[in-house]
C-alpha cells in the first residue's frame, strides 16, 4: 500500500450494508473535492458472515437510486488493518468494541473514530443496522452517511492532508 496516501477504513458487522455504503459515499465526496489521488479508501466487517459477497442487493439498489454504485466485496477486518490504516471508522458501538479487541496492546485507539462523530444531526446515534429492519432503513443509512462522510472529510482536510 502506498505510504503517501491517507488510508480510511469503514467498518460494520457484515460489510454488506453500512460500511460498503460509507466507502462508496466517501469515495464520491472525495472525488467531488478532487482529492481522489490523496486517498486509499476501503471497508471491512468485524464478522466473517459474508466474506466474498457483494453488498446486500437492497442496499445496492437504494444506493444506486441515490447516485452511488457499490462495488466492494465483503472482507473481514484483520489486525494488520489497524497498523496500515490512518482512520478506522466503526458504524456502531459494537463494531467499535470489536475493533478494540483486535488492538491487543492498545496502540491504535486514537485512530478509531465513530462515524456519527462527524455528523450534525445524528451525533448521538449509531448508524443503525438496516439488515433485519422492516422500515426503510436503507435510505436512512444513506442520509446519515452522506452527512457524516462529508463531516469526516472536512475534519481530515482541517487537520491537514
Ligand atoms: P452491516 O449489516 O453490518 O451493515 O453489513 C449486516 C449484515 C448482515 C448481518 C448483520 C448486519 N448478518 O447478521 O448477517
Amino acid at each position: 500500500m502506498e505510504k503517501s496516501k491517507i488510508k480510511v477504513l469503514f467498518v460494520c458487522l457484515g460489510n454488506i450494508c453500512r460500511s460498503p455504503s460509507a466507502e462508496g459515499i466517501f469515495k464520491k465526496i472525495v472525488n467531488e473535492r478532487n482529492l481522489t489521488d490523496n486517498f486509499f479508501i476501503d471497508s471491512a466487517g468485524t464478522s466473517a458472515y459474508h466474506i466474498g459477497e457483494q453488498a446486500d442487493s437492497r442496499m445496492r439498489k437504494t444506493a444506486l437510486k441515490r447516485g452511488y454504485r457499490l462495488t466492494s466485496l465483503s472482507r473481514q477486518i484483520i489486525e494488520k488493518d489497524l497498523i496500515e490504516f490512518d482512520y478506522i471508522i466503526p458504524m456502531d458501538e459494537s463494531n467499535y468494541l470489536n475493533i478494540l479487541s483486535l488492538d491487543k496492546n492498545s496502540e491504535f485507539k486514537d485512530k478509531i473514530l465513530m462515524m456519527n462523530n462527524f455528523s450534525q444531526n445524528y451525533i448521538n446515534s449509531d448508524v443503525p443496522d438496516p439488515y433485519y429492519g422492516d422500515h426503510d432503513g436503507f435510505n436512512e443509512v444513506i442520509d446519515i452517511l452522506e452527512e457524516s462522510c462529508s463531516g469526516l472529510l472536512d475534519y481530515i482536510q482541517t487537520i491537514g492532508i
